[in-house]
């Protein structure tokens, strides 16, 4: 938090709109309008899962639809396919990035042609081959879901080649404002599309489904998704700083860079180049042959207090999706689980200072012995 998040709190304290509704998440929604320019309309809803599941039911689908999403990912990217009874087929991950891979997507398509929609993430803030996926789905004349809940203020080339903003990608877009995110709200998402009717349509729903009558009309079942006036005051107040956390967060992201140059067994979550991503976690992958483990560096640094995370578990391996197929493209080990396996996320907080940098590289460093 900054100063400028209280300013709009108070101001709406102030004006005594709290809720539901009022200037903020106006002012909130055309503030990201602003940022994605590019004639991107926004709604602001309670939670990056919500705009999810509003995705799922615009595009329509139903009891048994296949829906395809990537494995490597947080379970909120594909939870929400099965709120109305979707079932996700997991497709595994690119090298390049990490996140779904082109050619498996295309394998899929072989094996479940009448597949309904397809939602892939933008792992850590790395934007994945969208123009790519984008591509492939419109020539299979099917729905394209970009998960940039980790994404926000990154960018990528298009088809053309020109920068676009991850989460642009796709009929819509997928932005979180969860607690951990590049910019938060303490809990909150946006659904996003260059469609206005798409998004007017995903703002209805997530508010009961109202008909606009003078009295209370409902001719489908709606939801309650839309953000509190409270919490769209901090969303308000934190656009201002975006692009100062996404330097913050590239800063780190160097920073490690540098001091692991001379370990071989650490390789950094990698990119696309000419792709510029917002580096919202430094990760690593650690050799096959590395004598230190993922857990070892876990544990060497919860023993100072410093906390890490796994890398997402992927879907395909959580018992809750054991009946779910998933396809990778060579036999063997998929690429989703031998990241999981060898990676970990480094701490990336941009309250990070100098010496708690220096702190956990040089416990890192310690392992390896330098
Ligand atoms: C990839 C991904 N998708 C979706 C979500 C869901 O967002 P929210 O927590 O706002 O519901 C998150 C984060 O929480 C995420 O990391």
């Amino acid at each position: 938090m900054h100063d400028m998040e209280m300013k709009y709190i108070k101001e709406a304290f102030d004006t005594n709109w709290v809720a539901p509704l009022g200037a903020n998440v106006d002012g909130f929604e055309a503030d990201v309008e602003k940022y994605f320019g590019d004639g991107i309309h926004a709604t602001a809803l309670s939670a990056g899962t919500a705009a999810i599941h509003l995705a799922m039911r615009l595009i329509g689908v139903k009891p048994g639809d296949i829906v395809f999403g990537p494995s490597l990912t947080f379970a909120a990217t594909v939870n929400p396919i099965t709120y109305d009874g979707g079932v996700p087929v997991f497709i595994d991950s690119e090298t390049e990035t990490w996140n779904m891979d082109p050619e498996a997507l295309e394998k899929a398509f072989e094996k479940y042609p009448d597949v309904k929609a397809v939602i892939s993430a933008d792992l850590y803030g790395t934007p994945a081959f969208n123009a790519q996926l984008e591509e492939i789905c419109q020539k299979h004349g099917v729905p394209y879901i970009e998960d940039a809940a980790e994404a926000m203020g990154s960018k990528e080339p298009d088809a053309e080649g020109n920068l676009k903003n991850t989460g642009s990608f796709g009929v819509c877009g997928i932005l979180s404002f969860n607690g951990n995110k590049i910019i938060t709200t303490s809990g909150g998402g946006m659904l996003i599309s260059h469609d206005e009717e798409l998004v007017k349509k995903a703002r209805f729903l997530a508010t009961q489904a109202r008909e606009p009558e003078r009295y209370y009309q409902h001719k489908e079942i709606g939801f309650n998704y839309r953000m509190s006036n409270i919490v769209a005051g901090i969303g308000r107040g934190q656009m201002v700083y975006l692009d100062s956390h996404v330097e913050a967060k590239r800063l780190i992201r160097e920073r490690y860079k540098k001091a692991f140059a001379d370990i071989p067994e650490i390789t950094l979550n990698p990119y696309r180049e000419g792709t510029l991503p917002n580096f919202w976690l430094t990760c690593m992958t650690l050799s096959e042959d590395s004598r230190v483990k993922p857990y070892d560096i876990m544990d060497a640094l919860a023993a100072e207090d410093i906390e890490t995370r796994p890398i997402w578990k992927p879907m395909h391996l959580q018992p809750v999706f054991a009946d779910n197929d998933f396809i990778q493209v060579a036999e063997g080990i998929s690429v989703s689980e031998d990241i999981y396996n060898r990676g970990l996320c480094l701490p990336s907080d941009i309250k990070n200072t100098d010496e708690d940098m220096d702190r956990i590289i040089g416990i890192v460093r310690g392992l390896f012995g330098k």
